[in-house]
């Protein structure tokens, strides 16, 4: 029996249980259906910690939160969406408390909120340090209240059906029993995340392939902004495992190897006292936005000043000061990891980090309504690229940002759905049939490839980070963009062991690493023709931000050679770029 539905999103986490809570309010009789390749529980929404921004407070407002993304995002975001986000922020909150996220409170029970970098007020809502986890398990158990929404768990989707201009399906595999199949819609939402994994060292969990951004860019759909990857100042060495932001918004600070804290050597302000009196205003050094905090511990790693690790150097982050009681109450797990994966307990040991790679900012090209050029195909959350964050993300506005574009998608894409008519299956079952014969030919019944996955992913891991890493050049860049177009075509002589039928995890990682191949090309690509540094884009070769020729988006698309790239304006409407600084207000 053919799977028909009027809207169908792709990813199961924040981005799209939201979409879906938001399709199937507009209208009951819409049907509604999520398709993901791990259990909505499992999304990576789930990892985040440290918690989600809105104006709250009275020494808050509009204007500030605006403000300060503009500035993190180092201008490159759009106005007009930074504007609508922060606006809808706060209502998103609230509605999340409504579907029973449990936010920490103040003792007279108001809604509490912590620093975070970059944000130069207090707007930080957060559930402990598992924020991620309340708020999927809000929405996942909201999503089941509405019978219009079904779920494929553990497909795993390969393909966009495009007819007649128009997005109209997918297609999947079964996991379960391997089988390939066509579920058509009217309108698709990709709602997949981000594509860390293209790095070796990165805070995201191994589902996130890029998965969504690759099926778009196979469309022929834009890939905006690719070449802004976001580094998060520390990672535990090793693994990788993100220790949050929020213990250095409840006091932790960073020191280097003779215990001195070196922000204050960068442009971030100095050590304030807490009983400064400017001290909730003025938020300075441990701070400053992620961007800056990176490529600070690189310069510190020049100057001979980390210490060095078994899996490289690191610098301490201490909350020593903190005490047992504090960090058992606000940052429970930063203390649950330390101790799993670090083997010390931060209550009386300073906590090993590095920099590690934690979100792309760039995504899928759309507009504010969450629409791409591709009639039909939407996107939000990490997948998407509105754009908000620019050149660099300040912390805490993505796990808004999936609520806030999240419900936009869902709603525009149930509109779209209502006004168009039915699918044509019979021509996209054709196309289906297409996919399903690519994928047995190229992989189940190939019998003579030579290359094996890890070797591949391997090679595309390290000339990623050699090339596109936190520092940037022309030549390492040029070489990673060459090593990327050979990887991509010794993929075509790969070889996999397993062709079962139920479960085949070598098939999809397979799959998984095709498009990884793809959004490293357009990352590669995007970077080595921004010739300016900005946010978390740092060309040696170009050292300043170049605002006369780069204050522009980049457009990234497929061709049958290297990514055809182009630019768009950005919008600015109220706020004019300016010099980004930091510690002063
Ligand atoms: O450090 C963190 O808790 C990360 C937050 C974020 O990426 O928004």
């Amino acid at each position: 029996m053919a799977h028909v539905h009027d809207v169908l999103i792709v990813g199961g986490g924040g981005a799209g249980l939201r979409a879906a809570i938001a399709a199937a309010e507009t209208d009951p009789k819409l049907d509604i259906a999520i398709v993901s390749k791990v259990y909505p529980m499992r999304s990576h929404t789930v990892a985040a910690e440290g918690g989600a921004a809105a104006v709250i407070k009275e020494n808050d407002s509009i204007e500030e939160h605006i403000k300060d993304t503009i500035s993190g995002a180092d201008w490159l975001a759009d106005q007009d969406a930074v504007e609508l986000f922060v606006k809808a922020a706060p209502s998103e909150l609230i509605q999340l408390e409504h579907w029973g996220c449990p936010w920490s409170r103040e003792p007279d029970g108001h809604v509490a909120v912590r620093p975070f970098g970059g944000m130069r007020i207090e707007r930080t809502w957060f559930a402990a340090d598992k924020t991620g986890f309340h708020l999927l398990h809000a929405l996942f158990q909201t999503s089941l209240k509405y019978e219009s929404v079904k779920r494929y768990d553990e497909w795993f989707v390969t393909k966009l059906l495009v007819e007649d201009g128009r997005c109209q399906g997918i297609v999947a595999i079964e996991m379960q029993t391997g089988l390939m199949q066509p579920i058509f819609a009217k309108s698709v939402i990709l709602a997949s995340g981000g594509g860390g994994r293209i790095f070796p060292f990165t805070t995201n969990g191994a589902i996130k392939t890029g998965d969504g951004m690759a099926l778009a860019y196979q469309a022929g759909v834009a890939l905006k902004d690719m070449e802004f990857v976001q580094y998060h100042p520390t990672g535990l060495p090793g693994t990788g495992i993100l220790i949050t932001e929020a213990a250095r918004g409840e006091g932790g600070i960073l020191v280097n190897k003779n215990g001195y804290r070196y922000l204050q050597d960068y442009a971030l302000g100095k050590p304030l006292d807490v009983n400064d009196p400017r001290h909730p205003q003025l938020r300075t050094m441990e701070l400053g936005p992620r961007d800056k905090l990176s490529q600070c511990f690189m310069k510190e790693r020049d100057k001979g000043n980390t210490i060095p690790g078994p899996y490289g150097d690191v610098v301490h982050l201490d909350i020593r000061h903190l005490g047992e009681k504090k960090i058992d109450k606000k940052i429970p797990f930063v203390r649950e990891l330390s101790k799993n994966y670090a083997g010390i307990d931060p209550v009386y040991e300073p906590i090993p980090v590095r920099p590690v790679v934690h979100y792309m900012m760039g995504g899928v090209h759309t507009d504010i309504d969450a629409a791409t050029s591709l009639a039909g195909l939407y996107a939000a959350g990490e997948c998407a690229c509105v754009s908000i964050n620019g050149a660099n993300r300040l912390g805490s506005n993505s796990l808004v940002e999936i609520l806030v574009f999240g419900a936009r998608a869902g709603r525009h894409a149930a509109a779209f759905a209502k006004e168009h008519g039915q699918v044509n299956t019979t021509a996209l079952a054709a196309q289906a049939k297409d996919e399903q014969d690519r994928i047995r030919k190229n992989f189940l019944t190939k019998m003579d490839g030579k290359e094996r996955i890890s070797t591949i992913r391997t090679e595309m891991n390290s000339t990623m980070e050699t090339g596109a890493g936190i520092y940037r050049q022309e030549g390492p860049l040029q070489d990673t963009c060459k090593k990327i177009a050979e990887l991509k075509d010794r993929f075509k002589n790969l070889t996999i062991d397993d062709r079962s039928n139920c479960f085949n995890t070598e098939l999809t990682t397979a799959l998984e690493l095709e498009n990884m191949l793809g959004i490293a090309e357009a990352v590669a690509h995007s970077a080595v023709n921004r010739k300016e540094s900005r946010g978390s884009h740092q060309r040696s070769d170009y050292p300043k931000r170049d605002d006369e020729k780069f204050l522009t988006h980049s457009l990234a698309y497929r061709t049958s050679d290297a990514p055809r790239i182009e630019y768009k304006d950005v919008v600015i409407t109220n706020w004019p770029p300016a010099e980004r600084t930091y510690g002063e207000k």
